[in-house]
């Protein structure tokens, strides 16, 4: 007799990136400042539950392009998509900055280098978290305490410390505070720029195993930008190495850091050996 146990149906089941598209596209992403041309016709594509790793040294464009994908600033060419309901063929980059704004609160969390880029330093981390309800309307003051409080918990910071200033706070503890408000929304995609940079060799591995764990039950669409191989390491399965401004080796991240072709990213890796 047929079996048509669920078990059976699921076999038959397509693997289900196959049936995926990017959650997250830039093409031909350029942005020049005066004579320096910070990113240079820059393409990639990030998919739901991946997390991709951008590296090269200081200067060569990492966090210009994460500007752009986070539509903070205007590109010189190019176009962003995002694959969510009403976006779809939309050029997210030519957007009115109010439109541009309301993709952002929705859809993208972000985590700084600097903590003071992401929060206010002097307001309580249960008060930065909760500002992305206020946002979108939320008044309701439980509401609020209660989100913030989840994220916060979600993002293993201690919530004895929830009504605490950033600036009274450790530097792992301020990156946790911006994780929690980057997902206080429950965005599709996250975008983060050298999350660990300065911060203590143990305090770093703690928070990117946070990120990890975050990013694989909420299935972000997620780019880390760092200097740092061993963060690319830690959490990427695909990367892109740039050098000035450009592309100059993708793959996934095992294969261009264990065997990498072209000559720079030879050179990065071998340097951090
Ligand atoms: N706001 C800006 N004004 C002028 N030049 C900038 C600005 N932001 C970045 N640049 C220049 O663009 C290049 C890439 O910078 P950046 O994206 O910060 O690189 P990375 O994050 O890889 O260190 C650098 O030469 C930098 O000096
Ligand atoms: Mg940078």
């Amino acid at each position: 007799m047929l079996d048509i146990s669920k078990a059976s149906w699921a076999r038959l089941d397509p693997p289900r990136l196959t049936t995926e598209r990017p959650l997250l596209s830039g093409r031909g992403l350029c942005k020049r400042y005066n004579s320096v041309t910070a990113v240079d016709e820059v393409d990639l594509d990030v998919y739901p539950g991946e997390i991709v790793g951008i590296v090269g040294e200081s200067g060569s464009g990492k966090s210009t392009l994460l500007r752009l994908l986070n539509l903070e600033e205007p590109a010189d060419a190019g176009r962003v998509h995002l694959n969510e309901p009403g976006y779809e063929g939309v050029n997210l980059l030519s957007l009115d900055r109010f439109c541009k704004r309301e993709v952002r609160i929705k859809y993208i969390g972000v985590v700084y280098q600097y903590p003071h880029l992401g929060l206010r330093m002097r307001n309580t981390s249960s008060g930065n978290v909760a500002e992305r309800l206020i946002m979108v309307g939320k008044r309701d003051y439980g509401l609020l305490r209660l989100t913030a409080r989840d994220s916060l918990a979600s993002s293993e910071f201690p919530l004895d410390r929830m009504d605490d200033i950033p600036l009274h706070l450790s530097g792992g503890m301020q990156q946790r505070v911006q994780l929690a408000k980057a997902i206080a929304l429950r965005p599709s995609v996250l975008l983060l720029d050298e999350p660990t940079t300065g911060l203590d060799v143990s305090v770093q591995a703690l928070v990117l195993d946070t990120v990890k764990r975050l990013q694989r039950e909420l299935r972000l669409a997620t780019v880390v930008v760092s200097h740092d191989l061993g963060v690319i390491r830690t959490l990427a399965g695909r990367v892109m190495v740039m050098r000035n401004g450009q592309v100059v080796e993708q793959g996934l991240a095992d294969q261009v850091l264990e065997d990498p072709q072209s000559p720079y990213t030879q050179l990065l890796v071998h340097a951090k050996l």
